[in-house]
């Protein structure tokens, strides 16, 4: 049994669909359900009796505990989170709560757990966090990638918590000893991510025939990874990460924001052809992000050389993947586009002008 929090979200609902459709084991999936947090993105678990979901807050530490205690996970994966950095902009709070406060809990949770585990059970559990390259700050534009061994510099109130919460991460294992393992990864895209992120917004809004909102000059750069590899990347730390350490997962795959909606662009006129002309007409640049970060990029090769793991899918193969999905579900993106989207987008972009 694992416990995975955060499962009903963009990568942890893709994490805990590979882990179960592989014949992995049972999951106890621990999720508030947010509006991130999405039940349909788990429709294809329904009815595995390897798939139990609790709703639950992972900052209620008494509920934590009691989970732990009643389902006996041999490792927990921490993905809930508050994850999107404009939102952690216009609201904070919720993000020093969750990220921070809700980390805290868990791990008092898990580290009262180990200590009641005996023997090899002890011996084996791991609590495996995971993070952002977001954390190490902005790059300029012929800077080495982040290593493990960069520098924290977070810009985000959503950047400074994760910050925070790897922080607390490394202090349980060096104090108290719990078998921990940290992976910070690049940007995510694929399957069931919320449509307020670069990527699904720009695909819908071009369906739609709305503006495609560019922040700044578009020049800023994100590191992609498709999501079911960083899902790999994280089963392979799992499997043989050395306790206490931190892994990047990055896919060597920098782009710049506006050549990634170039890409988005060429694919919809290649796939879903407008009536005339191409979806690149309806690209639009607003007022950049407070605080933009300008690049980030992973040197994945610690990862790469001690665990094997490298991405299986390219920027071509997993970008043709994604937009077909979005495509092919029409009901799921009916769904999320419910009345607190609709408020998130008229907040968001409703002053970029
Ligand atoms: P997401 O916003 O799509 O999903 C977050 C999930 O956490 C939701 O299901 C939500 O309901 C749940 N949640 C939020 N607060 C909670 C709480 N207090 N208690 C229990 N559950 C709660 O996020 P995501 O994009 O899937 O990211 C997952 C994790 O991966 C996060 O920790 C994020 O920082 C990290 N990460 C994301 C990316 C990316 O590109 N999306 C890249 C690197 C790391
Ligand atoms: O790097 C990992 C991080 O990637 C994760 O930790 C975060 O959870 C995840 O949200 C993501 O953060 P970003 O801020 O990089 O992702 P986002 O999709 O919000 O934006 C990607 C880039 O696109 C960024 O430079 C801002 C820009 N952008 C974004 C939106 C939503 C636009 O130009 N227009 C937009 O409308």
């Amino acid at each position: 049994m694992i416990l995975v929090t955060g499962g009903a979200g963009f990568i942890g609902s893709n994490f805990v669909l590979d882990w179960i459709s592989t014949g992995l084991g049972p999951v106890v999936n621990v999720d508030k359900l947010t509006y991130a947090g999405n039940r349909e993105n788990l429709a294809a678990a329904d009815g595995n009796p390897d798939h139990v979901f609790v709703q639950a807050d992972i900052c209620d530490q008494d509920r934590m505990s009691a989970l732990m205690a009643e389902y006996r996970p041999s490792r927990i994966l921490h993905f809930a989170a508050e994850s999107h950095v404009d939102r952690s902009i216009s609201g904070p709070g919720e993000f020093i709560r969750t990220n921070i406060d809700g980390t805290f809990s868990l791990l008092q949770a898990a580290l009262g757990y180990w200590r009641g585990l005996e023997g090899k059970a002890q011996d084996d559990f791991r609590f495996l966090h995971v993070s952002t390259d977001e954390v190490y700050g902005s790059l300029g534009p012929d800077d080495p990638a982040f290593s493990e061994t960069t520098p924290y510099a977070p810009n985000s109130p959503y950047s400074a918590s994760k910050a925070a919460s790897d922080h607390l991460v490394r202090a349980y294992h060096h104090t108290y000893g719990l078998p921990t393992l940290t992976t910070n990864c690049s940007n995510n895209y694929g399957p069931f991510q919320f449509p307020e992120k670069l990527i699904p917004l720009m695909i819908l809004n071009a369906l739609d025939g709305k503006a495609l909102p560019v922040y700044g000059d578009g020049q800023n750069v994100r590191d992609w990874l498709y999501v079911g590899d960083h899902c790999s990347g994280i089963r392979r730390v799992l499997e043989a990460g050395r306790v206490g350490e931190t892994y990047n997962i990055g896919g060597k795959n920098e782009l710049k924001n506006l050549d990634v909606v170039h890409t988005i662009c060429r694919l919809l006129d290649e796939m879903r052809p407008r009536a005339s002309g191409s979806y690149a007409g309806q690209i639009e640049f607003v007022r950049d992000r407070p605080g933009h970060d300008r690049r980030y990029a992973i040197d994945p090769r610690k990862i790469e050389s001690e665990l094997g793991w490298t991405p299986a899918e390219t920027f071509e193969t997993g970008f043709r993947k994604t937009v077909a999905w979005f495509l092919e579900n029409p009901a799921w993106v009916e769904h999320v586009r419910s009345g607190e989207y609709r408020k998130w987008i008229d907040h968001n972009y409703g002053s970029r002008g």
